[in-house]
C-alpha cells in the first residue's frame, strides 16, 4: 500500500480505490472514536475522518500549512471528548504536549477515561476558556492554539489566551461556526468579523477555508501571532 507524508505527521494512504488521511497511532491497538486502524509495514495508522474533525476537513480542503510539528506544545480550547485532539496528540508525538480545555464535565470525563489516560501527552483542564487566568499556572508558553469552542466571542477568547500563552510567531487555528454567531447573517460576513477581531488582537491572518461539504457553515481560520 502506498503511504505519503504530505505534512509532518500527516499521511495519505491509498486504500483500494480511495485515498484517506491518517496519523500514526501513538497507542497501537487503541481507537478513540471508532476510526479505522491500518497497518503498513509494521506501522499502525488511524484514519482521520473529516466529517468528525474540522482539522481533517481543513486538510482535505487544502490547508496550505498545518502548523503542527513533532515536539510542539499546543493549547486546545474546546477539546470535548478528544476526537480531534487525539490526532493532534499523534502528530506532536510523545515529545510534545496538548493542554485541552473544556467547561463540560461530561466531555472531560470521557477525554480523561477514553483518551488521556492512554496518552502521556494530553492534560485535560476543566475550565472556562474565557478565563485563561484560571489555568495560567497549568499551561506554559505554547507553539499553537487550536480553538473550537463554537461561541460567538470565539476570536476574543483566542486573543485573550494568546496574550497569556502563545509565543511570538506562534499559530492559531480557529474553527468558526457562523450559526453560533448570528443565524440571520451570511456566513462570509461572520468569518470577516472574526478575522478582524484576530487582527486587532495582534494576529496576521493567513487563510480562511470554508469546510463544506464536511461541515456546513463552518470555516477554519489560520493566523500567526505577531504581538
Ligand atoms: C464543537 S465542540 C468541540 C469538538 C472538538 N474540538 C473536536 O473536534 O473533537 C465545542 C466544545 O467547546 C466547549 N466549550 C464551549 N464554550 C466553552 C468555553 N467557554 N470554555 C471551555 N469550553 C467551551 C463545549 O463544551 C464543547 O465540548
Amino acid at each position: 500500500m502506498n503511504v505519503e507524508e504530505t505534512s509532518p505527521g500527516i499521511f495519505w494512504l491509498d486504500l483500494d480505490s480511495k485515498r484517506i488521511i491518517a496519523t500514526k497511532n501513538l497507542t497501537p491497538g487503541l481507537t478513540v472514536y471508532g476510526e479505522m486502524l491500518v497497518e503498513v509495514e509494521g506501522v499502525e495508522y488511524r484514519s482521520w475522518v473529516p466529517y468528525r474533525s474540522k482539522l481533517a476537513a481543513s486538510i482535505l480542503k487544502e490547508m496550505a500549512e498545518v502548523p503542527l510539528r513533532s515536539g510542539d506544545k499546543v493549547l486546545y480550547l474546546g477539546v470535548a471528548s478528544g476526537t480531534t485532539c487525539s490526532h493532534v496528540s499523534d502528530i506532536i508525538g510523545s515529545g510534545g504536549h496538548v493542554w485541552g480545555v473544556d467547561f463540560a464535565p461530561r466531555s472531560m470525563r470521557d477525554l480523561l477515561h477514553n483518551v488521556a489516560r492512554h496518552r502521556g501527552n494530553i492534560s485535560p483542564i476543566l475550565a472556562d476558556a474565557r478565563d485563561p487566568g484560571s489555568y495560567s499556572a497549568l499551561v506554559p508558553t505554547v507553539d499553537t492554539i487550536y480553538a473550537d469552542v463554537a461561541q460567538p466571542d470565539q476570536a476574543d477568547i483566542v486573543v485573550k489566551n494568546a496574550e497569556l500563552f502563545l509565543k511570538n510567531g506562534g499559530w492559531a487555528m480557529m474553527a468558526v461556526k457562523s450559526r453560533s454567531i448570528d443565524v440571520t447573517r451570511p456566513p462570509r460576513e461572520m468569518y470577516a468579523g472574526e478575522v478582524e477581531t484576530l487582527k486587532r488582537g495582534g494576529f496576521h491572518v493567513e487563510t480562511v477555508l470554508e469546510l463544506d461539504p464536511y461541515e456546513k457553515d463552518h470555516a477554519m481560520v489560520t493566523a500567526r501571532f505577531e504581538s
